[in-house]
């Protein structure tokens, strides 16, 4: 047990678990940070709901929203730092999660306070659906960011975070990593997004991804269709070519843009201290 808000020590013992042999690519990193950004990208702007406050993803509304299938095993992963710190929140502890496993797979340092409260009861859990649905395309894309308070940048600058991890048949139907070192935080998404061979690939279940798979190649690399649309999409592309070409703007706009995600339906007076959450119940002040 630490001292309430010594979130240095949480940040050490979150980076401790991040090795995991037996699983996926050795790393817990990536599904930390999937659950980090599933844990705010559930915000609308227009009402106000959903968001980094909450954690929502306890109650089974949220936490088995098909979109989030798979995500459990980052909840595990974390139980036993929430067990040693019980006084971090969760909502705290999963955005400080992702923020922790970025920085260590190296990638960008990003700025994050805490403060935020879990919800008591699921009244205020956000509706399933508000998540990306990744065989789409970008007008869906902009649809689901712009709710959140996204412009294009921010959108093609959020999905470098593809360079983490993989899919998997089991959770989203989708199957297979972007990267050849998918525990490593890098721009190489976009470098191949640009630069290889995509076909389009119908899985056995029927779901469709595009795939840059030769019979003689070891490595099976895929994309999303929402990926796709990065490239396809004419607003979108000159970001896709940045950030490809030039890595130290990509971590410093993926910095930027990772805090704001991390903070979406949070309001802060000058101290940091957040002015819309009910401390004492959890979950925001409606
Ligand atoms: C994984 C979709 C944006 C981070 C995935 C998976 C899908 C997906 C289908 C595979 C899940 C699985 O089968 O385990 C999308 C779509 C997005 C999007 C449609 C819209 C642009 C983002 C953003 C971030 C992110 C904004 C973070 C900033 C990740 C990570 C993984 C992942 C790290 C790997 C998880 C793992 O290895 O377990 N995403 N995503 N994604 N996503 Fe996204």
């Amino acid at each position: 047990m630490s001292q309430k808000g010594d979130f240095g020590a949480v940040r050490k013992d979150i980076a401790k678990l991040l090795h995991q042999p037996e699983y996926d690519d050795g790393s817990a990193g990536p599904v930390l940070v999937r659950l980090a950004w599933h844990s705010c990208g559930t915000y609308d702007s227009e009402t106000d709901t959903g968001g980094s406050n909450g954690a929502g993803m306890r109650y089974e509304q949220e936490g088995g929203d098909p979109a989030n299938a798979g995500l459990q095993h980052a909840r595990v992963f974390l139980e036993p730092v929430k067990e040693k710190h019980a006084w971090i929140t969760y909502s705290d502890l999963w955005t400080l999660a992702g923020v922790v496993a970025i920085k260590e797979m190296g990638g960008p340092d990003i700025p994050w306070q805490g403060g935020r409260t879990d919800y008591v009861g699921e009244t205020k859990l956000p509706p399933r659906g508000r998540l990306p649905d990744a065989a789409q395309g970008s007008d869906h894309l902009r649809f689901i960011f712009n709710r959140m308070g996204f412009s294009d940048q921010e959108i093609v600058a959020l999905s470098g975070a593809h360079s983490l991890g993989r899919c998997h048949a089991d959770r989203s139907g989708f199957d297979g990593p972007w990267v050849n070192n998918p525990t490593r935080f890098s721009n190489q998404y976009y470098i191949l997004l640009l630069s290889l061979q995509w076909r389009k690939k119908k899985l056995p279940s029927g779901i469709e991804q595009f795939t840059n798979y030769d019979e003689d190649s070891e490595t099976a690399l895929m994309m999303l269709p929402t990926d796709m649309a990065l490239r396809n999409d004419r607003a979108f592309l000159p970001f896709v070519e940045l950030y490809a070409r030039n890595k130290e703007r990509f971590f410093a706009d993926f910095s930027k843009v990772f805090e704001k995600l991390s903070e979406l339906g949070i309001v802060r007076d000058a101290d940091g201290n957040i002015t819309n959450v009910d401390v004492e119940f959890g979950g925001y002040i409606s």
